[in-house]
């Protein structure tokens, strides 16, 4: 059996661009592989915890800075937790919206709260930062209102699928697929760029 954990980083529900296309994959991926097993995590839904004091407290504790007291650790298990669900999955399917040039700030919050020593990534001064996830792949589905691969500067950058990549590359995830709906709104087209989209992400599934 293989367990996919598909991630939703916009709060517009029936009207997100971006999970429309990852609702496709994953249909698509479903009628592939009837086992596959999917765990939807809405990050706007999750009531995810604050990384504040006592869990930043707790992280540091890994690297020498203080000690893991009750409340630390009480705060600790809790973000062992929410990283055991990410971890346990075999796959992902990220839905996710550009927010002003990077990502949404509950996915970024997410981030935070797994990216954590010895669950997710280990490091060591010569070394540096390493994953500790293997064999695992995910597939992305982004999109941006008026950016563009390409456009001119006057549109955006691209600090989204940059960020992206570069922190599931930190935790151990290479293999990474993507499906770009962008521009979503300055285009003439956006329907047929976006049933074009979800082609792209329906032929992602049967690859
Ligand atoms: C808070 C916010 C910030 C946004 N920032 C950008 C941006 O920097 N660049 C861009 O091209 N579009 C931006 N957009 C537009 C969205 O990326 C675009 O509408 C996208 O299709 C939304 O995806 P969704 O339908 O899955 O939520 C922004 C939208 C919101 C709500």
């Amino acid at each position: 059996m293989t367990k996919m954990l598909h991630i939703i980083a916009s709060p517009r529900d029936e009207a997100s661009h971006s999970n429309t296309l990852a609702k496709a994959y994953i249909e698509a991926r479903k009628a592939a592989d009837p086992s596959l097993e999917v765990e939807t995590l809405h990050l706007w839904k999750a009531n995810l915890p604050e990384f504040d004091g006592d869990e930043a407290a707790a992280k540091m504790t890994f690297f020498g800075v203080g000690e893991m007291d009750d409340t630390r650790k009480s705060a600790w298990d809790q973000v062992v937790e929410i990283t055991e669900q990410f971890t346990s999955a075999d796959e992902y399917a990220f839905a996710v919206p550009m927010w002003n040039g990077g990502v949404p700030y509950k996915l970024k919050q997410y981030i935070d709260i797994i990216t954590q020593p010895g669950l997710t990534f280990g490091f060591e001064p010569e070394r540096g930062y390493f994953g500790l996830l293997e064999n695992k792949k995910a597939a992305v589905f982004y999109t941006a209102g008026v950016f563009a691969p390409g456009a001119d500067a006057k549109y955006g950058t691209d600090y989204q699928s940059t960020y992206l990549t570069w922190w599931l590359n930190t935790i151990g995830i290479e293999d990474i697929d993507t499906v770009r709906l962008q521009p979503s709104l300055l285009t003439p087209t956006p329907e047929d760029d976006q049933n074009a989209a979800i082609d792209r992400a329906i032929t992602l599934a049967q690859k």
